[in-house]
C-alpha cells in the first residue's frame, strides 16, 4: 500500500509517519528534507535563491540520499547531501525561513517529484510532504491530511528547538510559520491543500498516541475494504 501523509509544518507528520511505517514494516520517506537540501546548496553554493534557473540547475545536479541513521542522536534518518551527513544542518532557522522560496518553483519540483515518485516504486511506503496525495502519488491507497492549529504547530516547533539547546522565541516562531503557511499554500506550483480524497485530522490538543490509534483505524478499514472488493471481484 501506498500512504500518504501532506499537512503544514509542525502538524505531526514526521512522528506520525515515521511511527506508523514502523508499526507497519513499510519505508518511511519525508520529502520535506528534500527541498531542505535544495536549500542548504544553494547556501552552500553561494547561489542567489531568487535566481529560479541556477537554483533549478544546482537542484538537478546535487546528489541527496536518504539512509537509516548513521548514528544515534536522536535522528529518524540520515540525509547525505553530495556524500556529506547534513541531517542536522536541515534543521537551522536559516533553512525554515528560506526552504518556500525553491519550493515554489515548478522546475525544481518536477526534479524532486521524479526522484519521490521512483522512491515510491519500491513497494509499501508511508511518504509525507505537502504534494504527496494531491500530485506526486494520486493514486495512492490512503491519503491523509493532518492539521492542527497554527499557535499549536509554532508551540510544537519552539519546544523542539529548545529540547535541543537553540534557542527560540514562540512569538518569533509563530510569525514565521504564519509565513511559511501562507508560502506554502499560495504558491502556483502544487500548493498546499488536501486531496478530494484525503482524510482531514485535525491534531490540535491530541496527544501523539490518540492520532495514532485514529490513522490504525483508518488503515485497517481500508485493509477490509480492499479484501471485501478482492473477494467479490476475484
Ligand atoms: O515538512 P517540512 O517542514 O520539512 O518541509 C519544508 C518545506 O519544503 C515546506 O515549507 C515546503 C516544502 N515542501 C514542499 O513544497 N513539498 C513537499 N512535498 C514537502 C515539503
Amino acid at each position: 500500500m501506498k500512504i500518504t501523509i501532506d499537512g503544514p509544518a509542525a502538524s505531526g507528520k514526521s512522528t506520525l509517519g515515521a511511527a506508523l511505517a514502523k508499526q507497519l514494516g513499510y519505508l518511511y520517506f519525508d520529502t520535506g528534507v528534500m527541498y531542505r537540501a535544495v536549500t542548504l546548496a544553494v547556501f552552500q553554493h553561494k547561489i542567489d535563491i531568487h535566481d529560479e534557473a541556477a537554483v533549478t540547475a544546482l537542484a538537478q545536479s546535487i546528489r541527496i540520499e536518504v539512509t537509516p541513521p548513521h548514528t544515534l542522536d536522536g535522528r529518524q534518518y540520515t540525509v547525505w547531501l553530495d556524500g556529506q551527513d547534513v541531517t542536522w544542518n536541515l534543521r537551522g532557522p536559516e533553512i525554515d525561513a528560506n526552504v518556500s522560496i525553491p519550493s515554489a518553483y515548478a522546475t525544481v519540483r518536477h526534479a524532486m517529484v521524479a526522484q519521490q515518485r521512483r522512491i515510491a516504486e519500491r513497494g509499501n511506503v508511508v511518504m509525507v510532504g505537502r504534494d504527496i496525495g494531491t500530485v506526486v502519488l494520486p493514486d495512492a491507497d490512503i491519503k491523509i491530511y493532518l492539521d492542527a492549529s497554527v499557535e499549536e504547530r509554532a508551540q510544537r516547533r519552539h519546544s523542539e528547538l529548545l529540547a535541543r539547546e537553540q534557542p527560540s522565541d514562540y512569538a518569533e516562531v509563530l510569525a514565521k510559520m504564519q509565513q511559511r503557511d501562507l508560502l506554502d499554500s499560495s504558491r502556483a506550483a502544487s500548493p498546499l491543500r488536501p486531496a478530494p480524497d484525503a482524510i482531514i485530522i485535525d491534531s490540535t490538543n491530541k496527544p501523539v498516541g490518540i492520532v495514532l490509534a485514529e490513522l490504525e483505524h483508518i488503515i485497517a478499514d481500508r485493509r477490509l475494504d480492499k479484501a471485501a472488493l478482492k473477494r467479490v471481484t476475484p
